[in-house]
């Protein structure tokens, strides 16, 4: 998607308008029977009403709202609502115009209308008219809209999109080198970040144990992708380090996933990695003045003759050692490495993010991320904030030292799964093992990959987690 800003005249195109229930309409021309049926409505309280005008379409969205982090969210699903007429009609510009002066409001319609407007379509080979959509710009008509706004909003646009892709690409394109590769990709043609890819010698000779353990029944080698972002105005000293899980395909291994469905969806275990990805894109095309490091483990898991077992003993990155008692308890093994390989950049703070456990899916559904961690309270609260401004909201789970008891093991340092219970929060107390540094884990099982639209995020992979770590990094005070 193209956004742009916009000042000539929007009385020939497809428009959108955004204002109060005080609107001139005959302002925006309307006349006759279309004027009385827009009035009709306005005064029934509807806040989204089409009108066909024949030669185009109008779309006028009502903006009262109170003024909390429900709004902009309000207003993001009411620009998702106009994507499929764009797409029936096949529009390929569309004008925003903001009338009750807020450009927040317009810049929400926008980013709601261009993500709704996606649908993963590379592999049709027949019917492309009626599954692609049409739209390529947005214009914006808002005297208050700055180029910041619009290179934020292209940046986020895109990098959402972009993750999107690569968690609805299967296993047969996104082995874990190509993932490497298509990372290196954007960041060099597009975005701006670093990339260095560690190959499977390099793993080996950091002794990422984890990582090479899931990787044993897989016929391609791991890798490791160190993305890296470091303007020179920032203005934090020790760079924030992310963490994405990059399982490209998790058959559970030895420990087989049961077939009836539940690995159906698995080619978007990798779906931290790409929200990494996608924040890191996000945040340096639109030059936001912090440091960041991206971190992203990556492999597949599966069963082979050579598949590490229920019972391998595993000595990780730091030192520590593992004993494996389930192979689908995966994602552990690789974030661990990859967290303890974090201190090599000193950070402020280590952050993860995982399609980490069915239990964090089960807890809250696809409506929210589970997050929990040791660090300071302030960090933990502006990411709360980074949820709602984002609508990727924060479900703190507690984080509690006894929930760690359940992994202690008979024969290592400790073992790789817990009991029945607190399965998400199990999982993050493995992981904050592996560092001394403030962490948060954030398991994105529950929206990373939804089973069909909700608005503006599209069925499938979602994207979750670009917009809100480009948020808590935006609103980052160092
Ligand atoms: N990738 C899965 C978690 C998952 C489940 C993500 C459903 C998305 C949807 C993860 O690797 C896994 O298999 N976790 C196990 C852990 C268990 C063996 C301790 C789980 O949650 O069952
Ligand atoms: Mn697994
Ligand atoms: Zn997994």
């Amino acid at each position: 998607m193209n956004f742009f800003r916009k000042t000539d005249s929007v009385s020939d195109k497809n428009l959108i308008v955004v204002d109060s229930k005080n609107i001139d309409l005959e302002k925006l021309g309307l006349e006759g029977n279309s004027l009385a049926f827009v009035q009709k409505k306005i005064d029934a309280d509807e806040t989204q009403i089409l009108v066909n005008l024949y030669d185009r379409f109008l779309f006028i969205i009502i903006d009262e709202a109170k003024d909390d982090y429900k709004r902009n969210e309000t207003l993001r699903k009411a620009g998702a609502s106009f994507a499929s007429t764009a797409k029936s009609e096949k529009m390929e510009t569309v004008a925003i115009q903001g009338l009750n002066g807020r450009k927040e409001s317009i810049l929400a319609v926008a980013e709601g209308l261009a993500l709704a407007s996606y649908k993963f379509d590379k592999y049709f080979t027949k019917d492309l008219d009626k599954i692609q959509f049409t739209l390529k710009n947005i214009e914006l008509f808002d005297k208050d809209i700055n180029d910041t706004d619009l290179n934020e909003l292209n940046a986020i646009v895109d990098a959402t999109i972009l993750a999107r892709n690569l968690v609805n690409e299967p296993l047969s394109y996104l082995n874990a080198v190509q993932f490497a590769m298509d990372i290196k990709k954007y960041g060099d043609n597009e975005a701006g970040y670093k990339t260095k890819i560690l190959n499977k010698a390099k793993i080996e000779e950091l002794g990422m144990g984890g990582l090479l353990a899931v990787n044993k029944g897989s016929i391609d080698p791991p890798t490791f992708s160190i993305l890296s972002y470091s303007p020179e105005n920032a203005k934090n000293e020790k760079p924030i380090v992310l963490v994405g899980k990059g399982i490209v395909y998790d058959t559970g291994g030895l420990s087989l996933k049961p077939t009836a469905g539940s690995m159906d969806e698995m080619k978007s275990d990798m779906g931290g990695g790409a929200a990494v990805f996608g924040a890191m894109y996000a945040i340096s095309r639109a030059k936001l003045p912090i440091k960041v490091i991206g971190l992203i483990p990556a492999t597949d898991n599966r069963p082979d003759g050579n598949a590490y077992t229920p019972g391998d003993v595993v000595k990780m990155h730091n030192g520590m050692t593992v004993e494996v008692l389930n192979t689908d308890a995966e994602g552990r093994m690789i974030l661990a490495d990859a967290i303890s390989y974090a201190k090599e950049f000193d950070p402020e703070i280590i952050i993860d993010l995982a399609t980490l456990t069915g239990a964090a899916h089960a807890a809250i559904g696809t409506q929210g991320v589970v997050a929990m961690g040791n660090a300071d309270r302030k960090y933990m609260d502006a990411l709360h904030k980074a949820g709602n401004n984002t609508y990727e909201r924060i479900a703190e789970f507690p984080f509690w030292d006894e929930y760690f008891e359940q992994m202690k093991s008979d024969i290592a340092d400790m073992k790789n799964i817990g009991g029945k219970l607190a399965g998400a929060i199990t999982a993050g107390k493995f992981l904050e093992k592996f560092t001394e540094y403030p962490f948060i884990h954030i398991d994105i099982a529950g929206p990373a990959f939804i089973p069909a639209d909700d608005a503006y995020r599209t069925k499938g992979g979602t994207g979750v987690g670009v917009r809100l770590m480009y948020d808590f990094v935006k609103n980052y005070k160092a």
